[in-house]
């Protein structure tokens, strides 16, 4: 007879029954004629009871030989148990070897955050990892629901590309046949607002590299990034859909995976705050509230981290800043009509100091001024020329946004460092394992 196999998010559904699960021994504790084996199956952890007078002694034997992440079969008796991790034990009748983990090297020590970034391919089994890319998931899902549910269409961009987007001084490039260089994508959005041209909203989700000389807490050298782009959208209506967009993802997230953000201890306070509708301010207030605050900031510079904190902290909550000095932001920007120094540009900052978040802007849609622009950026025209042309037939008002997947996991989680975001991160002085 097959007995029902069972995964540990499910035992409720299994009170009073027998079970056989599989796993990995997460960890071990005897007292005298019990083993406590704590088993991990990828959905949550189990506390396995396996007491010497209900077993064989070879299944006692079996369970006593077992290692850190030896991975094994336990079949038993589910029981209600309020006071063990995840509300459950397991009454065990037979333990099966897998097989066998000789000298795991994580232990519950201690370890130095390089040793776990070398063995990151294991450190991913840990309690705090796996609630971490539970996390992740449920994010991403949120995002995808959101734009689906608004009728938006899925756009899937070019990875190699010929041309810059965001610069051209963290572009990665690589040889291309006989066609000279590629370079690997820095942003789908250009080739995004295609797309809104001719589905009218649509978004992008993949990977986007930037070869960064930044070693901070906020920079990887591929990350992941949605970007919404809508045709007649302006800049008003760009923000409005970022805060709904934040709002619905936040919340959603909270309510959906509250027992991993209660494994990693994440206090919500603020996160349940975020709600519309956020401040909005322009970059020359911004600079006013750092004046205010005594920091000597030079109008016309970007925002470092600490100035962002310090703008965000004023708030508590997602800020948007927009109308940006033109030389801060990238050619595609358009103007501001009542001040053409200023591009129609906005960055939302998250609080408790993650930083920017989000980057968007209302597009120039005009033909000669994106030509202008273009020349300015000493960028090759021949390269953006079918860009253009989304200028030269029927060119109409658009804007859009690309959220950072892996700064919104970081912030959600409450992590200090963005390199636990993704299963395996790449920085500028890591791409291995
Ligand atoms: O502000 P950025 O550079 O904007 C763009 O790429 C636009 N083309 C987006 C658009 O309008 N469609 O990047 C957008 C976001 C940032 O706000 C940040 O969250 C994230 O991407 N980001 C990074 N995340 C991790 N590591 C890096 N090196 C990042 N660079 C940007
Ligand atoms: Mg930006």
């Amino acid at each position: 007879m097959t007995k029902p196999q069972a995964y540990i998010k499910d035992l409720n559904e299994f009170v009073g029954k027998e079970v056989t699960l599989k796993g990995w021994l997460y960890n071990k504790r005897s007292s005298g004629k019990v083993k406590f084996l704590i088993l991990r199956d990828g959905t949550g952890l189990l506390q396995c009871i396996v007491f010497k007078g209900n077993v064989s002694e070879e299944v006692f034997e079996t369970a006593d030989s077992l290692a850190q992440e030896a991975s094994f079969e336990v079949t038993g008796l589910v029981k209600e148990e309020k006071r063990a991790p995840g509300g459950f034990e397991l009454d065990a009748t037979d333990v099966k070897l897998i097989a066998a983990s000789v000298d795991y090297p994580i232990s519950p020590k201690d370890h130095g955050i390089e040793f776990l970034m070398d063995h990151r391919h294991l450190w991913l089994r840990s309690k705090r990892q796996a609630a971490i890319l539970r996390i992740r998931h449920r994010i991403i899902k949120a995002m995808r629901d959101f734009f689906d549910d608004r009728g938006f269409t899925l756009f899937d961009p070019p990875i190699l590309t010929p041309n810059a987007c965001e610069g051209t001084s963290t572009l990665f490039e690589t040889e291309y046949f006989d066609l000279g260089s590629a370079f690997l994508t820095q942003s789908g959005q250009l080739y995004a607002e295609a797309g809104a041209l001719a589905l009218g909203k649509v978004y992008t989700f993949g990977p986007t590299f930037r070869a960064e000389k930044s070693k901070t807490r906020r920079h990887l050298t591929e990350f992941w990034m949605v970007e919404p782009e809508m045709a007649f959208f302006d800049l008003d209506d760009d923000m409005d859909l970022a805060e709904e967009f934040l709002e619905y993802v936040i919340q959603t997230v909270i309510t959906e995976r509250k027992s991993d953000l209660d494994d990693l201890e994440r206090d919500t306070t603020l996160l349940e705050q975020v709600k519309r509708p956020f401040p909005r301010i322009t970059y020359e207030e911004a600079v006013k509230i750092l004046h205010e605050k005594g920091v000597d900031f030079k109008y016309g510079d970007d925002f470092g981290a600490a100035d962002e904190t310090i703008i965000s902290d004023h708030f508590q909550k997602p800020v948007m800043v927009h109308r940006w000095p033109a030389e801060t932001k990238a050619f595609y920007m358009k103007r501001d009509e009542n001040n053409p120094n200023l591009a129609l540009g906005v960055d939302v900052l998250a609080p408790e100091g993650y930083g920017e978040v989000i980057g968007g802007s209302q597009r120039e849609d005009n033909l000669d001024l994106l030509i202008e622009r273009i020349k300015e950026h000493n960028l090759p025209q021949e390269y953006f020329e079918w860009y253009l042309d989304l200028r030269r037939y029927g060119s109409v008002p658009h804007s859009g946004f690309g959220l950072g997947l892996e700064r919104t996991v970081a912030w959600i989680c409450g992590l200090d460092h963005i390199r636990e975001t993704i299963p395996f991160p790449r920085m500028i002085y890591r791409n291995t394992p």
